[in-house]
């Protein structure tokens, strides 16, 4: 009799053990800013970049996808993403959609603002007034994402116009963008946050799941990262993946511990955000464990 109870007693500690083993939590880590990825990056007026800044993943999607270019470079993931966005629509449309402008240096940009700058000058405008108009659609140098490697203005016909919006291209974008990791950046409706006028022709890459949470929400990137600092943590559920769960971190404390972190990318406001995908059985199953270690009943465990 005593050696069955200890032989049941043996076999509850044998199943304990194996249910925790299978049951621990991956364990939290301070994340590693070296894998920083900047994918995340918010470049606005308020939030520039520096002008030596340039990424070193530099990708020529000209050969890949119809351009109105001989060169147009997109960071690595932004490039494959952008090939396999241009396959899709090709693959439901026959009207031409061209990249017109992706990547550009500090440099670039100050040229270009300057160049815009004149023309509105030579087209009648004074100095100031065709300076704020420039403002609205060119960013001035340090503050454009064009410099990050992230973004592309695209064209039916070499022009860049509010009509963009209206063609099979521009609607198909529209809809389908989020599904490659891309966001229209410059809403009609936000430009209060953008400062920067309606932009129907320029996406700017920020992965998966942020442009799913970006336009499921209707934020721009300005409204996600304010509400990932206000709130902490949004959690995404993807009805693609229903067993497991997004959670997305933001932080300025590089000691603090996550776990199970796809990626972190740097903000440019100070902060990092930390993406992570927690399996939902393990999420599950470690909520159960806590409360059945902490009821008295486990040590009974009948066997
Ligand atoms: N057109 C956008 C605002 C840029 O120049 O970056
Ligand atoms: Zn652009």
């Amino acid at each position: 009799m005593l050696l069955t109870n200890w032989k049941n007693l043996a076999a509850a500690l044998c199943l304990l053990a194996g249910l925790l083993a299978v049951i621990t939590p991956a364990p939290a880590l301070a994340f590693d800013t070296a894998a920083d990825d900047e994918l995340l990056l918010l470049v606005n007026g308020i939030h520039r970049i520096d002008r030596a800044y340039q990424p070193d993943d530099l990708v020529d999607t000209a050969k890949k996808a119809p351009s109105k270019k001989s060169r147009m470079l997109l960071r690595e993931p932004a490039a494959a993403a952008y090939t396999d966005m241009i396959a899709a629509y090709q693959a439901e449309n026959k009207r031409p959609l061209y990249s017109l402008s992706a990547f550009r240096t500090y440099a670039y940009q100050s040229r270009l603002f300057s160049g815009k700058v004149a023309s509105r000058q030579r087209a009648g405008q004074n100095y100031l007034t065709a300076y704020r108009n420039t403002l609205q659609y060119t960013a001035l140098p340090g503050t454009s994402e064009h410099q990050t490697g992230l973004a592309i203005d695209m064209t039916t016909n070499g022009a860049l116009s509010d009509s963009f919006r209206d063609t099979t291209q521009g609607k198909w974008l529209l809809e389908n963008c989020w599904d490659f990791g891309f966001i229209l950046r410059y809403d009609e409706a936000k430009t209060d946050l953008t400062a920067i006028a309606y932009e129907p022709w320029h996406y700017r890459y920020v992965g998966l799941p942020h442009s799913l949470i970006i336009r499921d929400n209707d934020w721009v990137l300005e409204e996600y990262i304010a509400a990932l600092q206000e709130q902490g943590m949004l959690e995404y559920a993807d009805p693609q993946d229903t067993g497991s769960v997004w959670r997305i971190y933001w932080t300025d404390d590089t000691a603090q511990e996550f776990a199970d972190v796809q990626s972190v990318s740097s903000d440019n406001t100070g902060g990092y955000i930390i993406t992570t995908k927690v399996s939902l059985i393990d999420s599950l199953l470690n909520e159960w464990s806590l409360a059945a270690l902490t009821a008295d009943s486990l040590l009974v465990m009948p066997v």
